[in-house]
C-alpha cells in the first residue's frame, strides 16, 4: 500500500467539502476517482497533496504519517499532482517547465535537463520544447502538466483532468501516456469524468459525492452501483 486516508474532513466555512473520507491506494495500480462536480475531488487532491491543510483525520504514504505535509516536501518524497486547471511557468520554454520538477532531484542544469526530456518524450511533447508553454493549445498544456509532474520522479501521480476539453482523437494519446506512465513504475489517481477512459484505465474506481465516499471498486461493480447511478443521474433507480 503506497497511500492511506483515515477519516479525511476538510470544511469551507459552512461547507463539508470532505466527510471523513477513507481509502488505501495499492502501489503499481491506477485508481480513478469519480464524482459529480463539486463532489470534492480536486478538494481531496488539494489534501492529500498539501496544497491545503485538513480539518481531521490521517494521510499516510509509503508507511509514513504525512498528515499536512507541504506540497514541496512531498514532492521530494515522491508525491506529485497536475493541476485540472493548467499552471504553466507561461514566460518559459516547454523544456525549461519541465526541468523546473527535475530539480526536486538533481543540482545540475544538465542532469535536469536529461530528466525534463524524458518527461517530454513520455508525453509527447519533445518536439515543442523549445516552444514558449503560453503558445500551446489546451491539448498539449495538458500533456505539460503532466510532464512538469512526471519530470519531479514521482512514485504516486495524482492526475486532476487531464482529458478535459481535450479533442475526442487525443483521448486514445492521453490514456496510452497515463498508462506508459503507470507502466514505468508510477501508481497513478486519476480524475476524471470521460467514462470510457477512467472504466478502461482504473482497476479500482472510487465515488465521491457531496464530500463523502458512496462507492468504491472494479469499474464494472461501481457502474452497477444504485447510490452511484442517483448520484450521477440525480434519479431513483427503478
Ligand atoms: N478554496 C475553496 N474555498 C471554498 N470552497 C471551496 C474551495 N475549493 C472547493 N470548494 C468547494 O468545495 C466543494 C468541492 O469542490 P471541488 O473543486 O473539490 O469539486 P470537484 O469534485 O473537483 O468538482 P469538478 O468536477 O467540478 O472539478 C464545492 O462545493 C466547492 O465550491
Ligand atoms: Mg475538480
Amino acid at each position: 500500500m503506497i497511500l492511506r486516508a483515515d477519516a479525511i474532513t476538510k470544511r469551507f466555512g459552512g461547507i463539508c467539502a470532505l466527510d471523513k473520507v477513507s481509502f488505501e491506494i495499492e502501489e503499481g495500480s491506477i485508481v480513478g476517482l469519480i464524482g459529480p462536480n463539486g463532489a470534492g475531488k480536486t478538494t481531496l487532491f488539494n489534501c492529500i497533496n498539501g496544497t491545503l491543510p485538513i480539518d481531521d483525520g490521517r494521510i499516510y504514504f509509503c508507511g509514513e504519517e504525512i498528515t499536512n505535509k507541504r506540497s514541496y516536501e512531498l514532492a521530494r518524497l515522491g508525491m506529485c499532482r497536475s493541476y485540472q486547471i493548467v499552471k504553466p511557468f507561461r514566460s518559459m520554454t516547454v523544456l525549461q517547465n519541465a526541468m523546473v520538477g527535475a530539480f526536486c532531484r538533481v543540482k545540475s542544469r544538465k542532469s535536469a535537463q536529461e530528466i525534463a526530456t524524458e518527461a517530454l518524450e513520455t508525453v509527447g511533447l519533445y518536439e515543442k520544447r523549445d516552444e514558449k508553454a503560453s503558445n500551446l493549445n489546451i491539448g498539449e498544456s495538458k500533456k505539460l502538466e503532466i510532464a512538469k509532474a512526471f519530470s519531479t520522479k514521482p512514485k504516486l501521480l495524482l492526475l486532476d483532468e487531464v482529458m478535459a476539453g481535450i479533442l475526442p482523437s487525443e483521448v486514445k494519446v492521453m490514456s496510452k501516456i497515463v498508462r506508459d506512465i503507470n507502466e514505468s513504475g508510477v501508481t497513478i489517481i486519476l480524475i476524471e469524468h470521460i467514462m470510457e477512459a477512467i472504466m478502461s484505465l482504473s482497476e479500482r474506481i472510487i465515488v465521491l459525492n457531496f464530500g463523502e465516499k458512496i462507492a468504491e471498486g472494479a469499474a464494472s461493480e461501481v457502474v452497477r452501483n444504485s447510490e452511484v447511478i442517483k448520484a450521477y443521474l440525480g434519479v431513483e433507480e427503478e
